[in-house]
């Protein structure tokens, strides 16, 4: 397995992805683009091996305000690892004194479960915030020294 950078020419198959992890909430192939795309605020970490993508991670920043939009691992390679490999290289990377925020949906319990697991805490929770009207919980993340 590699660990890389995402980029533009990674969109179809990053979109192929998505429609496949998350089905009908999946991202549009447009916004997907907007955060491939060369920005100085956004960035994308992909897990790959032998040249697919088994998953990804999608956040943007804000000096050292970082908001994790987006992550998904191949259904098939789900609970291997890739998902603690991407949000650990990620903390890893951002400054010391930063926080992260991320939104999850309230019945998602392995997403909630990783995050918890790599010190997120829920701060709030947002009512009928996804499209089918579940809830979110909010969770941060705050790097010390
Ligand atoms: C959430 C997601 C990114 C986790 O990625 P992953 O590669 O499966 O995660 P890991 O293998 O690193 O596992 C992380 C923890 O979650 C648990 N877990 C993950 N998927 C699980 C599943 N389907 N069933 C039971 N436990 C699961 C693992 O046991 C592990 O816990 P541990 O550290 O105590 O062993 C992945 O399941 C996914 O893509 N889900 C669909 C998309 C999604 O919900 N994204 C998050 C949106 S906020």
């Amino acid at each position: 397995m590699k660990k890389r950078k995402g980029v533009i020419s990674d969109l179809n198959e990053i979109y192929q992805l998505e429609k496949i992890i998350f089905k009908n909430e999946a991202w549009t192939q447009e916004m997907l683009k907007m955060e491939l795309l060369n920005n100085e605020n956004t960035k994308t970490l992909i897990i790959e091996e032998n040249k697919s993508i088994l998953g990804y991670l999608m956040s943007r920043s804000v000096f050292e305000e970082h908001h994790i939009l987006n992550v998904g691992v191949l259904p098939q390679r789900q609970k291997q690892g890739i998902g603690t490999i991407l949000l650990r290289s990620f903390l890893k990377c951002i400054k010391n004194t930063s926080s992260v925020f991320l939104e999850v949906k309230k019945s998602n319990f392995h997403a909630i479960k990783l995050y918890k697991t790599n010190g997120f805490k829920v701060f709030d929770q947002r009512k009928n915030y996804y499209k089918d009207g579940s809830s979110a919980l909010m969770m941060n993340y705050c790097k010390v020294y």
